[in-house]
């Protein structure tokens, strides 16, 4: 199993590794999450301290997962198992592997209720549905979809079959073809959305929201957000990214493409922002309404602004593609613990998870209706998944995966891996990977228990 490509093969070429990331880690959490959350917890102090939570959290954990992928070339639980060994610690260290299928599972099921309403309102916006619609139009327009589970499971079905046939296929021939067509699709349409916001003549208006900095509105729930957003955006904490990185060719170097990766991730999510937010605000519509920001306010502005059917479409079109590649990354750790615990073909692996997938999905689904009374502190099931991943799982999840790569994992074996330029460097991220970011992790962690305690 230890051959140099692994039992899974390569990326074609480093370009692809990154763009899978990048297709991996730009999603939803970009153009969903990242509007609505920011909306919600107030502008720009919540982005400073995000922005923060990528470098010095996101970006040496990302190398972490990295690393340990490349150097066993298997899937997380494997993966874990094999470079626990190689350091003599206990092989034991693998069942976090399961934490993160379970957390990418979790992840998926919510992700593809927000995919199903995304398949609505691009056939809604070709249909003209939204031509002229107002503010309380546009909100009923949600609500109502929100009850309709019969029409949210055409959505839901389609994306499940749309991810699981890239993961079927495989690497070579699924995700590395998918992400080389998406990918400059994706560039291209926020292109041209910021285009049109900047022609509303709001963009000050958005600038400063996303950027002024007031110390005093960053409450201890919202630097939790802002974290787990980190976590959620770069695809860490369930081993993702870990799985790419077995695929990453032996000579890459992985600081490079965390870079990469990290800056390209960041940029897009503030682009998004600067395309969603003068929109809102040149329709007069509030930053703070919520999981429906971009489903509520923004066809309204679109039903406003000349052209707005058509880049209506465009938009959620693209946003469909991002939540596409990005779902991939969920569900393929388990497709290839699959693959190598059972020997089975990469097909039947992908066709009895997705059926597993769909079904967890069908139960979200129903968070607005039939199980609408199913609530926790005031959180339906969708709300609680995704709050409870983001915020709990994934940081739980970044916190045993950097003690494992930082005190388990020899120095000899992360050094040989990382290949930093230089031995400082390699000492920063050490640093980072041993005490900043479990410390910091856990910190924010307590802060957020004594608030809701006491
Ligand atoms: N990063 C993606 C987004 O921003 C979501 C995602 C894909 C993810 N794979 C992941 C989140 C793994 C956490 C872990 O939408």
């Amino acid at each position: 199993m230890h051959a140099s490509a692994g039992i899974h093969g390569t990326w074609s070429h480093r370009w692809v590794f990154i763009l899978a990331a990048l297709g991996s880690s730009i999603g939803l959490g970009n153009i969903w999450k990242f509007p609505y959350i920011t909306g919600e917890y107030g502008g720009g102090t919540f982005v400073l301290f995000y922005l923060l939570c990528i470098l010095t959290i996101g970006l040496p954990l990302m190398m972490a997962e990295i690393l340990i992928g490349r150097r066993a070339r298997l899937s997380p639980v494997h993966a874990m198992q094999l470079v626990a060994q190689e350091s003599g610690a206990s092989p034991r260290w693998g069942w976090l592997g399961w934490l993160g299928m379970i957390s990418g599972f979790l992840i998926f099921s919510f992700y593809s209720v927000v995919a199903a309403w995304i398949f609505d309102y691009v056939l809604a916006m070709a249909g003209g549905q939204f031509v002229g619609i107002g503010a309380t139009q546009s909100a009923s327009y949600f609500a109502q979809l929100l009850h309709d589970a019969p029409s949210m499971l055409y959505g839901h079905s389609l994306f499940v079959v749309l991810v699981m046939l890239v993961l079927a296929v495989g690497l070579r021939r699924g995700l590395d073809r998918a992400i080389r067509y998406l990918m400059p699709m994706l560039v291209l349409l926020i292109g041209v959305l910021l285009a049109y916001a900047a022609s509303t003549g709001y963009m000050p208006h958005a600038l400063r929201f996303l950027f002024r900095f007031d110390l005093g509105t960053l409450s201890a729930e919202a630097m939790l957000v802002a974290m787990g957003h980190a976590f959620f955006t770069l695809s860490l904490g369930m081993g993702a990214i870990m799985t790419y990185g077995a695929y990453l060719g032996r000579n890459e170097s992985i600081g490079r493409a965390v870079l990469t990766i990290g800056l390209l991730d960041t940029l897009i999510a503030l682009l998004i922002g600067l395309a969603v937010f003068p929109v809102v605000f040149a329709s007069q519509l509030s930053a703070e309404a919520g999981p429906g920001l971009i489903f509520i306010t923004l066809p309204v502005a679109f039903a406003q602004l000349q052209g707005g059917q058509v880049l209506g479409f465009l938009f959620f079109l693209m946003v469909g593609f991002t939540a596409w590649t990005s779902a991939v990354s969920l569900m393929e750790p388990s497709v290839a613990w699959a693959v190598e615990r059972f020997r089975i073909g990469r097909p039947l692996a992908a066709l009895l998870l997705g059926l597993a997938a769909w079904l967890l999905g069908v139960a979200v689904l129903h968070s607005f209706d039939l199980l609408s009374h199913w609530q926790v502190r005031q959180l339906n099931l969708f709300d609680l998944l995704n709050f409870v991943t983001s915020n709990l799982f994934l940081p739980l999840g970044g916190i045993a995966v950097s003690v494992f790569a930082g005190w388990v994992v020899s120095r000899e074996l992360t050094a040989a891996e990382l290949r930093l330029s230089s031995d400082w460097l390699y000492r920063c991220w050490l640093l980072a990977i041993r005490y900043l970011v479990p410390l910091a992790v856990a910190l924010i962690f307590v802060i957020n228990l004594y608030n809701v305690w006491l």
